[in-house]
């Protein structure tokens, strides 16, 4: 099979672990007999420095000509400033989101046994393992409801963001989730604040009534407040954790955090047609963009994602994820895994290493 995938290296490290991924979709398509062929799309700060904005006309047609997206990084202090929204990386990665109809954003976190140590947590807690997905709704709620900004006549200027959410919206998020749940360890935990929140009350219904169809996928509401807890006091605990956008905005670092090691950590966002976006949970890092110290595992495992659910190549995905495993454990590190006096691997060695285990 041809596959045709749109590349947005973007800013600071991007473009670096954009590479080394890419090498590795190539070595798996001479292993498996396919050929992948790329398109670079641009996108973010680099857009605004090239074009004047950050989501150039033509970018989501550019995008739904291929099969799949694979995204570096977008964003950086250079570019945090602008009041224009057309200047800012951030508009891009929501218009992108929008207008590929992206509304499922799954964010797993999953402590890697070679990398147990990393976790911040307590010994037990870490040995109980972490192995969760979050899944974020991603085009709807306060991120894309109305902003508004006046004048008061006592109380100075005020300003509002309107937090929507329809049936249809709800429902479609609640099923990807016990889908998901079903190919997983069959839980799933449905995060909102049904005590204040209009949304969350449609919201916990809705799930409600997905979850008596569903009746082998084990259900449970837990409360915004008490799952940040829980995230930190017994991470173990869950599978599958469905939230709106902006509690899974916040939800996901937190969960990526508790790994130790968010340059491990991929992401999908899909949709119900093709093409999804991949991309690493970490940003840019523009502090160390151009030194080839990046860690390049969360872009090669998002490529692993891609081909899971863009492509169904399960095969290969499982292949690259026991490359990245066996990398680890035997020992190897880039600097952001690595523990004081370990010596580390630069972006390109670790991508080389990967490719050697497929
Ligand atoms: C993320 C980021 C974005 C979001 C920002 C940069 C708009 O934090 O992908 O989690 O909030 O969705
Ligand atoms: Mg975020």
């Amino acid at each position: 099979m041809n596959y045709k995938i749109a590349l947005i290296r973007g800013d600071g490290i991007g473009p670096e672990v954009v590479g080394e991924a890419v090498k590795v979709m190539d070595a798996i398509g001479e292993k498996f007999g396919h050929t992948f062929t790329y398109t670079d799309v641009l996108m973010g700060g680099c857009a605004i420095d090239a074009v004047g904005k950050s989501y150039p006309d033509g970018t989501a047609e550019a995008c739904k000509a291929c099969d799949a997206v694979l995204l570096g990084a977008v964003g950086g202090p250079k570019w945090g400033h602008s009041t224009d929204p057309q200047k800012r990386p951030e508009t891009a990665l929501l218009s992108i989101r929008k207008d590929l109809g992206l509304y499922a954003n799954l964010r797993p976190a999953a402590l890697r046994p070679a990398l147990a140590e990393a976790c911040p947590l307590k010994k037990e807690t870490a040995e109980k393992g972490i192995d969760l997905m979050i899944v974020r709704e991603l085009t709807g709620g306060i991120y894309f409801g109305k902003r508004e900004r006046y004048q008061t006549e006592d109380r100075g200027e005020e300003c509002a963001d309107r937090m929507a959410y329809s049936e249809m919206e709800i429902e479609r998020i609640g099923r990807r989730a016990f889908e998901l749940a079903r190919l997983r360890g069959k839980k799933v935990a449905s995060v909102d604040k049904a005590n204040v929140l209009e949304t969350s009350r449609l919201w916990r219904s809705v799930m409600h009534r997905l979850a008596e169809e569903y009746s082998d996928v084990q259900y449970e509401d837990v409360l915004v407040d008490n799952a940040a807890m829980q995230l930190v006091r017994d991470p173990g605990q869950f599978d599958v954790v469905v939230t709106e956008n902006m509690f899974g905005d916040i939800l996901s670092d937190e969960a990526s955090m508790i790994t130790g090691s968010i340059g491990l950590l991929p992401s999908a966002s899909i949709g119900d047609q093709a093409p999804g976006l991949y991309e690493p949970i970490h940003g840019s890092a523009p502090d160390i963009a151009g030194q080839d110290k990046a860690n390049p595992i969360a872009t090669i495992l998002s490529v692993a994602m891609m081909f899971r659910y863009s492509f169904h190549l399960s095969q290969e995905a499982k292949a690259i994820e026991d490359a990245v495993d066996a990398v680890l454990n035997e020992g190897w590190r880039t600097a952001d895994i690595a523990k004081a006096g370990e010596q580390a691997v630069g972006t390109i060695r670790m991508g080389e290493l990967i490719r050697q285990h497929l």
